[in-house]
């Protein structure tokens, strides 16, 4: 990237990916050069995965086959040190509903008051992913319910597979 492109971040757990992130990493791309969506790893969170770091970004890559602007990767540590290091000024977040808001801003304050530089912008979904949360997906896909709806098919070729090795 040249100096005058505008990075943003796209961070979160993503596990997996559904197509409620996609949307709005695909919205994020109307505000920035490149878009690195950055997958926290497991030292930085307390949640407990069903599919490893590794897996995710690889599942991110496969879903952004067709994005030259959309990079995946994981990082570590804090938000804002990823993106100085990455040179990148935006966080992007998805913000589905009043609940989401609390816990958002009070993110999105705290990572301005570490590093004033990096903006957070929030971005509203598109109205059929409101609902939708990776929690949620990977419930209703332990419990034999179909994701089909939620997750590209790269994501729900590895739930299949990932069900299929866990179920008794
Ligand atoms: O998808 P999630 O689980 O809501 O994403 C949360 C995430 C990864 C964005 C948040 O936990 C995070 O930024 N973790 C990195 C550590 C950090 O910077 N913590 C301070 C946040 S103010």
């Amino acid at each position: 990237m040249t100096t005058s492109s505008r990075v943003a971040v796209c961070p979160g757990s993503f596990d997996p990916i559904t197509v409620g992130h996609e949307d709005i990493i695909r919205r994020s791309l109307a505000f920035a050069d490149q878009v690195l969506v950055a997958v926290a790893h497991r030292a930085t969170q307390v949640k407990q995965g069903l599919f490893s770091v590794e897996e995710r970004v690889a599942m991110i890559r496969e879903v952004f086959l067709d994005e030259p602007r959309v990079e995946a990767t994981d990082f570590t540590g804090l938000l804002v040190d990823f993106a100085r290091d990455r040179g990148a000024t935006l966080i992007v977040r998805g913000l589905r509903a009043v609940s989401d808001f609390e816990y958002e801003f009070q993110m999105a304050l705290m990572n301005r008051q570490l590093r004033p530089e990096t903006e957070t912008l929030f971005l509203a979904p598109h109205v059929e992913h409101s609902f939708l949360s990776a929690s949620l997906v990977r419930e209703i896909g332990a419990l034999g319910g179909d994701v089909r709806p939620f997750v590209s098919p790269p994501v729900m070729r590895r739930l299949r597979e990932r069900f299929a090795s866990t179920s008794p």
